[in-house]
């Protein structure tokens, strides 16, 4: 068998759904190899800033690693752009989607709203509100989209930081999206999870 017998969905049978759901598996596979590409187009796409978006995305994902953050907040940090691809207006739903079921529910969350969180930065220079954050006040997460905005996504424009290579986090995608998919040790709802670790941070920097 090299394809379904059907034309029409309606018209599948057991052995044609099997025969797909294996496909579907070996696809998901390459998922992270396939994240890892997008990033590499990142660095074409058009900014304006004075690094580009992969610079940008590296960079907040090298404050994050010094940070002592755990993979999570890491991988997110690495990926929370990646929407700016094919989502320019909802770059941030769009991430939260793509980590959503293999991450914990605290990072999608502040992936899916660090948009609106960082309005506070620049709203007043846009005729945007700068604080549209103010509607998620009673979110648990509230503070970690803010920590996660002041300290890696708005500062992450410097070309002059020192960022680590996509080699580098490169097997942390993979490790993240190797999990089972949506499995609740994964997502840990309503778990929070600092965004730094002093003692991990010693160890990373070597100190
Ligand atoms: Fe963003
Ligand atoms: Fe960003």
């Amino acid at each position: 068998m090299e394809t379904v017998k059907f034309t029409q969905m309606k018209d599948g049978d057991r052995e044609d759904y099997a025969f797909l759901t294996e496909h579907e598996i070996e696809y998901a596979a390459g998922t992270a190899h396939r994240l890892l590409a997008a990033m590499v187009d990142l660095d074409k796409s058009l900014s304006g800033y004075k690094v580009t978006r992969l610079g940008h995305s590296l960079q907040a994902a090298t404050r994050a690693w010094n940070a002592g953050a755990d993979t999570d907040w890491v991988v997110s940090a690495l990926l929370h752009d990646i929407g700016d691809i094919y989502a320019p207006y909802n770059h941030d739903e769009y991430a939260a989607a793509i980590i959503r079921p293999f991450v914990r529910e605290q990072c999608a969350w502040v992936v899916e709203k660090h948009g609106d969180f960082q309005l506070l930065y620049y709203g007043e220079h846009v005729g945007a509100n700068p604080n549209k954050r103010e509607a998620f006040r009673d979110n648990p997460y509230f503070e970690d989209c803010a920590e996660f905005c002041e300290r890696w996504d708005q500062s992450s424009f410097d070309p002059d930081y020192s960022a680590l290579p996509l080699t580098f986090f490169a097997p942390l995608v993979e490790e993240v999206f190797s999990r089972k998919s949506y499995d609740p040790a994964v997502t840990r709802a309503g778990v929070r999870v600092p965004l730094s670790d002093q003692r991990t941070a010693a160890i990373r920097s070597g100190k």
